[in-house]
């Protein structure tokens, strides 16, 4: 390979590594590179996984069924046990078999780099070059891999909040179960009264238990709805969005009443749409929690949360505003950021999951502004939150 050609060759595979977060994309894309550039019958990289390594990516994909590349490998690994020294001067470990020439790089805080050349060794100074190559595609792998944690550590997170709420959840099923229940069990114990006294009259026997087989019925909606919300289920249906505020108020209820929060729904029209309910529902959970948690500590005469909804053109838009006087204007546009928090215990986390979720999924959008409005006569101030949700 001559100066010039080696030059075109490294400028190419440079351009070809970091392609893209994702891992496997990123990698795939490099390796493909290295392949076309160096002229090698194939190419493994191994990645350093406690005290294994694992060969993730192989290129070409024949080379999977290779046991023999594999050997190679282990001769390796065993050297590397017992020798100290093996990368001299940053260079590439070298064995020779078969007629076939093996370069193994190491990629640091990764693992090793397998190149695998029939015939046409490398050239020594293709050699030297390629140790700078390798030591920026480690890096750009590392990335892809933090990067990953990352992403599933705000996954956790984001579960962990929606778990804290649970025991909220729960003290509101426990509410709404209370009233029911106890009717359930007024009504039976006055029927066996009247049993004792012998004052039994199939007549008003009939209203009484039907009342009793209306109450269980809703003890089984209110865990229904329980279920449905904290099922992950990641499927479509058909539902009213405005019956999903009324049952997601239903959750804040304790919140609600604490904080002295009179939640409006204000105009509503009956909309039936075709989306991800709870994937919906865990957005407006966020959006209220928001609100609530503004409201809370607040002083004020009255304390609200108005919903309006209208159709739009093949849209549901849903307007979620409160009187808390709204966001800093120099903030507003860093709310659906990822980890931007003004609060001691916050994640951060709650707006930007909600955007993704609804862009991603529903295919929907999300806005903030802050708004004056006039409610029952009086002005008020506060954040609007507007969802633009699509009805199919
Ligand atoms: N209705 C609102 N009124 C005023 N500020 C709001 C409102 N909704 C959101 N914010 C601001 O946006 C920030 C980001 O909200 P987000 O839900 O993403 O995270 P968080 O509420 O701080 O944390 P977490 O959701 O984990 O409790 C909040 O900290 C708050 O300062
Ligand atoms: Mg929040």
């Amino acid at each position: 390979m001559t100066n010039n050609q080696l030059h075109n060759a490294l400028f190419e595979l440079l351009l070809n590594i970091g392609t893209s977060f994702d891992f496997k994309e990123s990698a795939n894309n490099a390796l493909l590179s290295y392949i076309q550039q160096l002229d090698c019958a194939g190419i493994i990289l191994y990645e350093k996984n406690d005290k294994e390594y694992n060969p993730i990516v192989y290129k070409p994909k024949v080379l999977q069924r290779d046991i023999f590349h594999k050997k190679v490998f282990e001769i390796f690994i065993k050297k590397l046990d017992t020798e100290s020294d093996l990368f001299k001067d940053n260079l590439p470990f070298i064995i020779n078999k078969n007629k076939t020439n093996y370069y193994i790089y190491k990629l640091e805080n990764f693992g090793f780099l397998l190149f695998i050349k029939n015939a046409i060794a490398f050239e020594n100074h293709i050699i030297k070059a390629l140790r700078t190559v390798n030591d920026k595609f480690a890096k750009s792998l590392e990335s892809c891999r933090n990067l990953e944690q990352i992403r599933q550590k705000d996954k956790m997170i984001f579960r962990q909040s929606k778990m804290a709420a649970m025991g909220e959840v729960i003290e509101n099923i426990t509410h709404q179960w209370r009233q029911p229940l106890s009717l359930i069990s007024s009504t039976a114990s006055g029927i066996n009264i009247l049993m004792d006294y012998g004052k039994f009259d199939e007549k008003e026997l009939k209203p009484l238990l039907n009342d009793i087989v209306d109450k269980t019925s809703d003890l089984s909606q209110t865990i229904e709805d329980f279920k449905s919300y904290f099922n992950n289920d990641v499927s479509k249906s058909n539902f009213f969005i405005n019956s999903l505020f009324i049952k997601t108020s239903n959750f804040l209820y304790s919140r609600l009443k604490k904080a002295n929060i009179e939640f409006i729904l204000n105009n509503t029209n009956d909309i039936e749409i075709y989306s991800y309910k709870n994937q919906l529902m865990q957005i407006i959970m966020n959006i209220l929690n928001n609100a609530i948690d503004e409201l809370e500590k607040l002083d004020l005469e009255r304390k609200l949360i108005i919903i309006d909804i209208t159709n739009e053109e093949g849209f549901a838009v849903v307007s979620i505003k409160d009187n808390a006087f709204g966001i800093p204007s120099s903030l507003l546009n860093k709310v659906f950021n990822p980890y931007f928090t003004r609060k001691e215990k916050g994640t951060g986390l709650g707006l930007s999951m909600s955007k993704e979720i609804l862009e991603k999924y529903i295919k929907g959008t999300i806005i903030v502004s802050n708004l004056d409005f006039v409610f029952d006569e009086k002005e008020y101030k506060g954040a609007n939150f507007t969802l633009k949700i699509p009805i199919n």
